[in-house]
């Protein structure tokens, strides 16, 4: 087994030195090999994508990813933003399925910016298509208008597009998933309004027959993200197209208060897949040793779940967290009054900690 590691840019390298040790304790047998992807990889290589980091991508079985993007790249021509990265990633792996918990730990129900009866026990699953929508349909581009209400005028425009075969796939993704959860299926889209979406509701209804012991529901988009903040807790799995799974996925991971805790996953048709935390970046705090590594720690007990097929590993390590976050330690994300504040490798090593079964006592801040 083989798990490449792309720490990306901002606080990505140092979250994932973090999740590298808690890797490394777990004495399972695979090699990592790391590369460099996004920004980082724009300033050696010219390209945040490189051939070589996309051919350790493709020859791993799991890809463990940080985050990329930087202001500083913003006025870069978009083939060379290190945003491309992820979603060229996304598209030569043919990681269609992207899922996105959004779990409120009981010890952080008071970090929400909802009243903590609403997000108690929240936990709830995204799941997003990823390869598909708007995203990455053609034609796309700029132009001078022929039509429309300014003819002449320079145009922009994308296409909004889903064939039959991507909503099956994902939508029978999203029923074998809530049929190991609660076997609720919320289906969004804009059926409404668009067309791509009224397709969207007939295949997943139609796909639907087939799991009769699942319940599904369809919700417009702008009434989930009213619900999503309404009552989190009446959903169980959302299954959305790529667009709207982008925008509600960061609403439902601000639910609990703490995008600093959110694990990724995006995968293939054969279970091979790219783990990830939610959150990005972080430019701002970079280099300051003080970004949160619990998400990137989590995403690779997902890795080790869905991937490595390791589901004990990655128990340990959801407990680990868990033990860490009752021991009262907390990245600043996460902090408050009476909680011990602590940084990005102070939080590593107590899982470490906690993970051999040690009580965790730390007073360093760094
Ligand atoms: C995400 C991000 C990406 C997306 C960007 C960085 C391309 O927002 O993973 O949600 O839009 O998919
Ligand atoms: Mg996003």
């Amino acid at each position: 087994m083989k798990i490449a590691i792309l720490p990306g840019d901002g606080i990505g390298t140092e979250i994932m030195a973090e999740a590298v040790k808690v890797l490394a304790v777990l004495d399972l047998k695979f090699e990592t090999e790391t590369a460099l992807v996004g920004g980082a990889a724009y300033e050696a290589h010219g390209h945040p994508l490189p051939d070589s980091t996309l051919n350790l991508a493709k020859a791993a079985d799991a890809v463990l990813f940080g985050a990329v993007g930087d202001w500083k790249y913003d006025k870069l021509e978009r083939q060379f933003r290190p945003e491309q990265a992820i979603l060229g990633l996304r598209k030569h792996l043919g990681l269609f399925a992207n899922f996105r918990p959004a779990i409120c730990y009981e010890q952080l129900t008071h970090a929400s910016s909802l009243k903590p009866e609403l997000v108690a026990g929240l936990d709830i699953l995204i799941i997003r298509e990823l390869t598909g929508d708007i995203y990455f349909g053609q034609p796309r581009g700029r132009r001078v208008a022929i039509d429309g209400h300014f003819p002449g005028a320079e145009e922009a425009f994308d296409t909004m597009r889903y064939s039959k075969p991507e909503i099956e796939r994902i939508a029978h993704v999203a029923f074998q998933a809530a049929r190991r959860r609660n076997k609720k299926v919320t289906s969004v889209d804009k059926a409404n309004v668009l067309e791509t979406f009224q397709f969207w509701k007939d295949v997943v209804t139609e796909v639907h027959a087939q799991y009769p012991d699942v319940a599904l529901e369809h919700m417009y988009v702008d009434n989930a993200a009213m619900q999503l903040v309404k009552a989190p807790k009446a959903f169980d799995v959302v299954v959305t197209g790529n667009m709207f799974g982008d925008i509600l996925s960061d609403e439902a991971a601000m639910l609990t208060g703490s995008i600093g805790m959110l694990p990724s996953a995006s995968l293939d048709k054969s279970n091979k897949g790219l783990y990830e935390p939610s959150h990005g970046s972080a430019p701002d705090i970079a280099g300051q040793g003080v970004a949160n590594p619990l998400a990137t720690i989590l995403s690779a007990a997902m890795m080790l779940r869905y991937t490595l097929n390791q589901p004990e590993a990655a128990d340990r390590i959801e407990s680990a967290v868990k033990a860490v976050l009752s021991a009262g330690l907390r990245t600043g994300d996460i902090w408050s009054e009476g909680t011990q504040r602590v940084g990005t490798r102070a939080m590593g090593d107590a899982v470490l900690a906690a993970l051999s079964g040690k009580t965790i006592t730390t007073t360093t801040t760094g």
